[in-house]
């Protein structure tokens, strides 16, 4: 661990401006930002910074289809990001777009040093087109039949159904799923970056062996890495294919210099996007970028999840490396799992999942969060699943039972009998001392290494043992006797300042915490330095309320449904098979490639479950305490109101709504959220972007008709 001090350049992956974050984006942010405040407490100087990911079909189609702009979409979804990072307490120094004057000179500076290096090439390829939509196909918008078991419907690249891989030349009777048309093969010139070029692989095999000096990718990486270079034990080496940048217009992105109608493929220009997005987070600090990025002591690192491992450890360093300086190559990539929940997978449309929006809306505490993952991230490349039992055990008994529980007890003591005051004997001070200045260069070693459980380990063995020695010393009994007031004073003392270590020592997880512990009640004037934890304080300000307890159904109201994500309608109840994906404005695949609407099959019988009836908007009122919730009474036509909580106030004032009828799924369980019961959902549209959109029967339709 180098004591001096460091300067770092820190990046998460840029995520597509197509949708909100998702809880996915939410982990890499904060597992970045835990790694980057506990290097900034130890008194480097790091600069992180991100960006949207603004290029693509996807982006470009979907932009389409609501009839705006890309650029208006991207500036749509760029405005929803501050809520997210500020509310998951994510500290940014700057956040960029990939669309921006900076990257297309920095895409096209790249571009034409790797072509004067002779490694761009240009070949002609075979592709499918749609003649109707006037454009080539990206291999996710054509479908067809499976030529291994007729199934049909299949992607362009894999059956669902018998799991064979095959080209989208291979479907039978494939089609363009942007108009249905059957498309045409044609031809196109490529731009290639010679990524199989000899020099290439050769600096590839270095660079992925020791990234720098003392570095090295995680072994499950470098495993990975082993399978696309071949090379070692097999001897298969040269495995890499050359890697088309280019793509034909229409496309949302940077033109290709010197061959028009050319743009560069998303993924050519989104890792720019790092430098784009640090060179105008340097020119507002008046730090030139070519100096910053030349210097030798600077250090380039990547937060990434595992699905994009080869873009950042294969093709962007030797872009990098073959365009020459100031660019450098990365000095790491950390790389992280997915986070799964309940042991499944995220998703959406089956209703298993948390909404970083619903979170927030909801007025969870975004530390809890924060504490959770950090109890469970590692260095390895693992899924992390969230359960919500182990959530709500974890807060409650380790935050506020042991850490806060330490404070709220120690200094009434302090402040009712000794008046602030904290007293240590002088055998005591500097074996206190010594004690956390340990604690503290093991949990910096811990951090650096990504090891944030088992910083939360030892930070709660901590707790466990100074609220052992406080319950020991029976502090209430002492209280009542004047002569063991000394004593007294003695026992609360050393919890305070166990419990300012521990506060120190997760300060870089626990950061909005960690600021009141030291300014309101240890009164310094600036949040915890790494230092602050070897400091014995003189004397503490009356305590503060810190932090609650984490209420069970709020969790309940957290569990997400296949509407929560968008600010939409009610959570429905986790076990929403048989609840209907509602309806959703029409929308381009997403980036990920899935298919639009997402939405398992379901059978007629499965549909007939579901009770949909028209209603009555009899009232509708905001919710004290709620952004995005209003509270409708609702005429269903069964002699009595219901109420239904649903997430449009953003888009409709309560005034307006009064008199409309909408259709409403009736047989929805009831769940009681923080604000009341709900008896059912409304529906709306929605894209991936803002807007909302209540459903609306025609003329002559009554309460308590049923939709079928
Ligand atoms: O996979 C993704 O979500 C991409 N938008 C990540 C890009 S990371 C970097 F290269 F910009
Ligand atoms: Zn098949």
């Amino acid at each position: 661990m180098p004591a001096s001090r460091r300067t770092l350049f820190v990046t998460t992956a840029l995520p597509y401006a197509n949708g909100p974050f998702h809880i996915g984006h939410i982990m890499e942010y904060i597992q970045a930002d835990i790694w980057v405040r506990h290097r900034r407490m130890r008194g480097d100087d790091v600069h992180f910074v991100s960006a949207d990911d603004a290029h693509g079909a996807p982006i470009m189609l979907k932009a389409e289809g609501l009839g705006v702009t890309p650029q208006a979409l991207v500036a749509r979804i760029a405005a929803t990001r501050p809520k997210h990072l500020d509310g998951f307490l994510v500290s940014f120094d700057h956040w960029h777009s990939t669309d921006s004057p900076e990257n297309v000179e920095l895409v096209q500076d790249i571009y034409r040093r790797l072509d004067a290096a002779g490694l761009v090439a240009t070949r002609t390829i075979e592709q499918f087109y749609d003649p109707v939509k006037g454009m080539f196909l990206p291999d996710r918008y054509i479908k067809g039949t499976c030529p291994k078991c007729g199934a049909k419907d299949q992607y362009g690249d894999a059956c669902e159904n018998c799991s064979s891989t095959y080209a989208p030349t291979d479907l039978v009777d494939p089609y363009s799923t942007l108009t249905g048309a059957k498309p045409e093969l044609r031809h196109s010139e490529h731009l290639f970056f010679r990524i199989s070029a000899p020099e290439v692989v050769a600096f590839l095999e270095r660079w992925t062996a020791e990234p720098s000096p003392g570095q090295a990718l995680q072994p499950e990486v470098l495993n990975k890495i082993r399978e696309w270079l071949g090379g070692g034990e097999s001897g298969a080496a040269g495995k890499l294919a050359d890697w088309d940048i280019s793509r034909d217009a229409p496309y949302f992105g940077i033109p290709v210099p010197g061959h028009p109608g050319k743009y560069f493929y998303v993924w050519l220009d989104a890792p720019i996007g790092y430098l784009a997005s640090l060179k105008a987070h340097l020119r507002g600090r008046g730090i030139d970028f070519e100096t910053f990025l030349g210097r030798d002591d600077v250090e380039q690192i990547h937060f990434i999840g595992k699905d994009i491992i080869y873009f950042h450890t294969l093709f962007w360093p030797a872009v990098l490396r073959f365009a020459g300086k100031p660019y450098r190559v990365p000095d790491n990539v950390h790389v992280h799992g997915f986070i799964t929940f309940s042991g499944e997978k995220m998703s959406k449309s089956r209703g298993t999942g948390i909404s970083p929006d619903v979170y927030l809306d909801l007025g969870l505490d975004p530390e809890w969060l924060r504490y959770y993952l950090a109890a469970k991230l590692n260095d390895r490349v693992e899924d992390l699943d969230f359960n919500p039992d182990d959530f709500v055990a974890r807060v409650n008994a380790d935050l506020v039972g042991k850490y806060v529980n330490i404070a709220s007890r120690a200094a009434t003591f302090i402040t009712r009998h000794f008046d602030g005051r904290l007293a240590y004997s002088d055998d005591e001070r500097r074996h206190l001392v010594e004690g956390a200045v340990g604690a503290a260069t093991l949990a910096v070693e811990r951090y650096q290494a990504r090891q944030y459980s088992q910083v939360v380990r030892e930070a709660m063995a901590i707790a466990d043992r100074v609220n052992e020695a406080f319950d020991d010393a029976k502090p209430w009994l002492l209280a009542k006797e004047p002569a063991r007031h000394t004593e007294l004073q003695a026992v609360c003392s050393r919890a305070i300042f166990g419990f300012k270590l521990i506060s120190v020592l997760l300060a870089p997880i626990l950061p909005a915490t960690a600021s009141r512990v030291a300014r309101e009640l240890f009164g310094l004037d600036r949040d915890f330095a790494w230092s602050d934890a070897g400091e014995l304080p003189a004397r503490i300000s009356p305590y503060r309320h810190l932090m609650t307890r984490i209420d069970p159904r709020q969790v309940d109201a957290l569990i997400e449904g296949p509407k929560a994500a968008e600010p939409g309608a009610v959570p429905p109840p986790a076990q929403t098979s048989a609840a209907p994906a509602a309806p959703a404005a029409a929308t381009a695949p997403s980036e990920s490639g899935s298919a639009a609407g997402g939405a398992p099959t379901v059978a007629i019988d499965d549909f007939a479950k579901i009770d949909l009836r028209i209603a009555r908007i009899v009232a509708a009122e905001s919710v004290e305490g709620a952004d995005k919730l209003l509270k409708l009474t609702l005429d269903v036509g069964e002699g009595r109101h219901r109420t239904v909580f649903a997430g449009i106030k953003a888009a409709y004032d309560p005034a307006t709504l009064v008199g409309r009828l909408t259709p409403m799924v009736a047989n929805l369980a009831a769940r009681k959220m923080k604000f009341g019961l709900s008896e059912g959902m409304v529906l709306a549209a929605s894209g991936e972007g803002p807007g909302l959109y209540l459903l609306a029967p025609d003329d002559g339709a009554q309460p308590g008709m049923r939709v079928k």
